[in-house]
């Protein structure tokens, strides 16, 4: 990149919306991310599937630095990922995860769940965050659980309010960890649903997930991890019908076969 004004709103607008440069990162002895390269276009639609314990949740975590990295590095928008203090909270609100087990406040309503960030982090007033609550809460379905509190919802209701929560806060990327599978299978499809239309609507996504219905619909590129490395990545197409790499046709046909 040529060289730009240091003042932060003159961050260069890029198509390159995530980029990861030889990032490694370690858990003792384990070497659990080695040298990922990975960039993430603006609007991409990227799934990340692979055994389990080849890192795809760390490289959701080191994303929004929840994990730090050992080297490399990882930007976002054209920024390096801040070590700490206000900047790290920003950054975090322009990445939007949504985990396994929803996260949700449990002594919150769903309302307080998606207005409470955009009052802490964005500095919205309330009135204005409850009414983009409401409307981010319809748009995933849930719009009539507003005032309930988590337990009184359903998995996968739980689930579209955690995305709404996260939606709240205009982030400029979504990371999806294993969103459906804690679900019941009846409710798994509501979910996709949600992340199907938000895909439709552009949003730049990052999903783990084994749901391959939705990789092959969805997701614009297909990115196999295995023992810490990216192995193969290829468009949902030529990676389910002619996988490259031996760990790869293993993997498929495990998953593809039960
Ligand atoms: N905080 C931690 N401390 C030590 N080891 C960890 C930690 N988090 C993850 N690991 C290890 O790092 C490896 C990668 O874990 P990770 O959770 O990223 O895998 P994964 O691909 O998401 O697996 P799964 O499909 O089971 O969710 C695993 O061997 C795991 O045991
Ligand atoms: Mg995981």
């Amino acid at each position: 990149m040529t060289e730009v004004s240091v003042a932060e709103e003159d961050a260069v607008a890029t198509d390159e919306l995530v980029v990861l440069k030889s990032v490694n990162k370690h858990f003792g002895a384990l070497h659990v991310l080695q040298d990922i390269d990975l960039t993430i276009a603006r609007g991409e639609v990227v799934v990340v599937i692979g055994p389990s314990g080849s890192g795809k949740s760390t490289l959701c975590r080191t994303i929004n630095r929840l994990e730090t990295v050992d080297s490399g590095t990882i930007t976002i928008d054209g920024r390096p990922l801040p070590q700490e203090g206000r900047e790290l909270a920003r950054l975090r609100a322009d990445v939007g995860m949504v985990f396994q087990s929803f996260n949700l406040f449990a002594h919150k309503t769903v309302l307080e769940n998606v207005t409470l960030a955009q009052i802490k982090v964005r500095r919205a007033n309330k009135q204005q965050a409850q009414e983009k609550a409401r409307a981010l809460l319809d748009r995933v379905g849930v719009g009539a659980q507003a005032d309930k509190y988590p337990a009184q919802l359903s998995g996968g209701q739980q689930q579209r309010v955690a995305i709404a929560r996260a939606l709240a806060m205009d982030p400029k990327v979504m990371l999806f960890d294993e969103p459906t599978s804690a679900l019941d299978p009846e409710m798994i499809n509501e979910v996709l649903e949600v992340m199907q239309q938000l895909a439709r609507d552009g949003m730049t996504m990052i999903v783990v997930t084994h749901e391959m219905g939705f990789a092959r619909s969805a997701a614009d590129r297909v990115v196999f991890m295995a023992d810490g490395r990216i192995v193969e990545q290829a468009v949902p197409e030529q990676f389910f019908s002619n996988p490259r790499s031996d760990r790869a046709k293993d993997f498929l046909s495990k998953i593809l076969h039960h």
